[in-house]
């Protein structure tokens, strides 16, 4: 008896209620895909991609790795990034993070989780960066949280400063690049930062997309404690 025989049994069902649904599908999507939208978001198993947008086999392109990260050697990121936009002609990236990432509350707990350690040194990094930040708030539960959306924006910014980017945008190619985070708690995409379609520089962007961040804290501890 395979382990696998019940996600064999989940597939031919689900493949048969698609043809049931239309008979074309499989024979239309499998000729071609044509989806406008690249997401980048963590491998945690409570975060996909389809899923949460709503939308179908087809319609968005994937790139998943722990915290989410845009690493400017990683070969396998940036050819995603790559056939993205030269061949499929993406025309939104999105760097999706997620609070309650283990990646980034390992780096917070400064706790180790074996090779993934070296991995995580990306995030240990963006840390260091932000320390001053992060050391002034009041719990670990806290500075997660904000380290993810420091994360998102760090993201956006290298997606930004890829070589493919560049191009495109010197080409006159219109692409736009956003960074987003998502709630386990509440299933909900917030907007982080302020996203980038190369008329600014990426330099401009990132200090905009800090700055977003403290006055909305402070205003909503201001909403907090009026009510
Ligand atoms: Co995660």
């Amino acid at each position: 008896m395979c382990s696998l025989d019940g996600l064999f049994a989940n597939n031919k069902a689900w493949s048969a209620q698609r043809v049931a649904d239309d008979p074309h599908y499989f024979t239309e999507l499998a000729q071609q895909q044509a989806p406008r939208y690249l997401w980048i978001g963590c491998s945690d198993s409570r975060v996909s991609a389809n899923e949460i947008l709503g939308l179908q086999p087809g319609e968005v392109f994937v790139h998943r790795n722990i915290a989410n990260l845009v690493v400017n050697s990683d070969l396998n990121c940036l050819s995603v990034i790559q056939f993205a936009v030269e061949v499929l002609k993406i025309e939104h990236i999105m760097v999706v993070g997620h609070y309650g990432c283990g990646g980034v509350q390992a780096v917070v707990a400064q706790r180790s989780v074996g090779l993934a350690d070296n991995w995580l040194r990306h995030v240990e990094d963006i840390a260091h960066k932000h320390a001053e930040q992060l050391d002034g708030m009041k719990s670990d539960a806290e500075r997660s949280t904000r380290l993810c959306e420091l994360n998102v924006i760090e993201q956006v910014a290298n997606v930004c400063r890829t070589t493919t980017l560049r191009r495109a945008w010197h080409k006159g190619q219109r692409v736009e690049v956003h960074g987003l985070v998502y709630g386990l708690a509440d299933g909900l995409l917030r907007r982080v930062g302020v996203s980038a379609n190369g008329t600014q520089a990426w330099a401009e962007r990132y200090r905009e997309s800090l700055q977003s961040l403290h006055p909305r804290n402070s205003f909503e501890e201001k909403t907090r404690s009026r009510f």
